[in-house]
């Protein structure tokens, strides 16, 4: 058969590690699919740059025309990042009848109704396995080896970086500072590191989750995203105290009144398969009504884990397995999407934690604000603090004080938080966290 022939827009962390594999395993490409895969040319917005050496064997230029005009490239692979000009070279790339694979879930989430749709209208495909969960293969999962299910929950920690950085303050007490710029060193983060966490990139990445799954297009701003940049060393340490691990975890779950869905730092029991996930691994459980509940879990950030990714998408193109899964994927279809089910009626427990003054009633106050809200309390920490007379200024000191509740709504948290705002013996940062048993 012929070679197939792969234009690259983007040579960075992620393109240099499909390079090496391309460049370096020609022989087990071939065993793979039965023809080679050549990497004909790469495309970069700075060619003086210093690269990967891989690239001394590849052109390298800083025009797309160079890939999207090119009649020796089949494919184009779209790893630069970014909204623009990543929509308009991949809707360019479909229309001169090339098909794409991208690691691009921002592009997705935000474009993806209209990139799909001129994909079909070329009759070219569009792969994006590494678009979540890096090396974890979750989009061929839910797109093909689930298929005998209805999906009824996804619990996901598909952020890397947000794990590595928990993982790297837990366990080596790292600053959170220190934790973000070693994140950035391994590859692990975006461009903006902000979009990992601020919990943009998991939310962008549980919305094609959920197409894939309940067929229900969502954006990030119709559902709660929270984070970790908020989160201390201490709410781990006092989650660890109650048995829990924290985690960014994304949620969809269908419920009788719609989809729940959120991404927030959540408490994960101790003992359940997602809480001992470590450093940049990543782990989606998902819920079948065949099946019952699986986990899949690996690598979810990083060069070769992603790279794993969109080489075995340049496989499933070189076989023809992506053109004759792709017009069967369920995504953005035409059947009638699950709605989402409000986020005041989202019902689980809570982790909260105040600075409060040390003095007389404070605890009364707050309980009586919680039970007033009909919050119920399942455990309270507040560890003993120096006596008031030891303290310089003679002001009450300052102390941790930490609430565990039972299930409640988080219409009745919310209304419950804002009363507590008013509190003067409370001081911010107040800490308020999901529970997931
Ligand atoms: P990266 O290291 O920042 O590389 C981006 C590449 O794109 C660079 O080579 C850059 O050129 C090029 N580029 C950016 N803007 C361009 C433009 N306007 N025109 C031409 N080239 C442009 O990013 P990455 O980590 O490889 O990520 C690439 C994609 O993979 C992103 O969509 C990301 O979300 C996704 N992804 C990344 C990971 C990961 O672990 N890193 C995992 C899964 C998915 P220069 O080299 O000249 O700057
Ligand atoms: N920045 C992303 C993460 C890369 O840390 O998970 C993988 O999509």
């Amino acid at each position: 058969m012929e070679t197939l022939r792969v234009g690259m827009l983007g040579a960075g962390t992620v393109g240099s590690g499909v390079a090496r594999i391309l460049l370096e395993e020609p022989d087990r490409i071939v065993r793979r699919c039965g023809r080679r895969i050549e990497l004909t040319r790469a495309v970069v917005r700075d060619p003086l740059k210093a690269r990967d050496e891989v690239f001394s064997r590849v052109p390298v230029s800083g025009n797309p025309r160079d890939v999207l005009d090119a009649a020796e490239v089949d494919v184009v692979l779209e790893l630069m990042g970014g909204l623009e000009p990543a929509r308009t070279l991949v809707r360019s790339a479909l229309q001169a009848g090339k098909d794409v694979v991208t690691a691009n879930k921002a592009l997705l989430c935000e474009h993806g109704e209209e990139l799909f749709s001129a994909a079909r209208e070329a009759g070219r495909t569009i792969a994006f396995e590494a678009a979540v969960a890096g090396g974890v293969p979750i989009i061929h999962v839910l797109g093909q080896s689930m298929a005998a299910n209805q999906i009824t929950a996804i619990e996901a920690i598909i952020n890397g970086t947000s794990n590595f950085i928990l993982t790297d303050m837990f366990r080596n007490d790292a600053a959170y500072d220190d934790a973000v710029r070693k994140a950035q060193a391994m590859g692990y983060a975006e461009a903006d590191p902000s979009m990992d966490v601020e919990g943009t990139d998991a939310a962008q990445k549980l919305t094609l989750l959920t197409l894939l799954a309940f067929g229900t297009r969502t954006r990030p701003e119709q559902f709660q995203v929270q984070g970790i940049n908020t989160l201390e060393l201490a709410d781990l340490k006092y989650a660890d105290e109650l048995g829990y691990a924290v985690k960014l975890l994304a949620t969809a779950k269908l419920l009788e009144g719609g989809l729940e869905m959120h991404t927030q730092p959540t408490l994960i029991r101790q003992g359940r398969p997602l809480a001992t996930v470590e450093g940049a691994n990543n782990m989606i459980a998902l819920t079948g009504d065949v099946v019952g509940q699986t986990w899949f879990s690996g690598m979810g950030a990083g060069q070769m884990a992603t790279a794993s990714a969109v080489v075995s998408d340049l496989i499933d193109v070189a076989v023809g397995r992506a053109q004759l899964t792709f017009p069967h994927l369920d995504v953005w279809g035409a059947h009638a999407p699950v709605p989402l089910q409000p986020a005041e009626q989202a019902f689980r427990r809570y982790y909260l934690r105040f600075n409060v003054e040390d003095r007389p009633h404070v605890i009364a106050d707050i309980t009586d604000i919680l039970g007033r809200n009909s919050i119920s309390l399942a455990s309270v920490i507040q560890h003993e603090a120096p006596e008031p007379d030891d303290v310089p200024s003679g002001a009450a000191p300052i102390v941790p004080l930490v609430i565990m509740t039972h299930r409640t709504t988080e219409g009745q948290l919310r209304r419950a938080s804002a009363e507590l705002d008013a509190l003067n013996c409370l001081r911010r940062p107040k800490v308020c966290l999901p529970v997931s048993d």
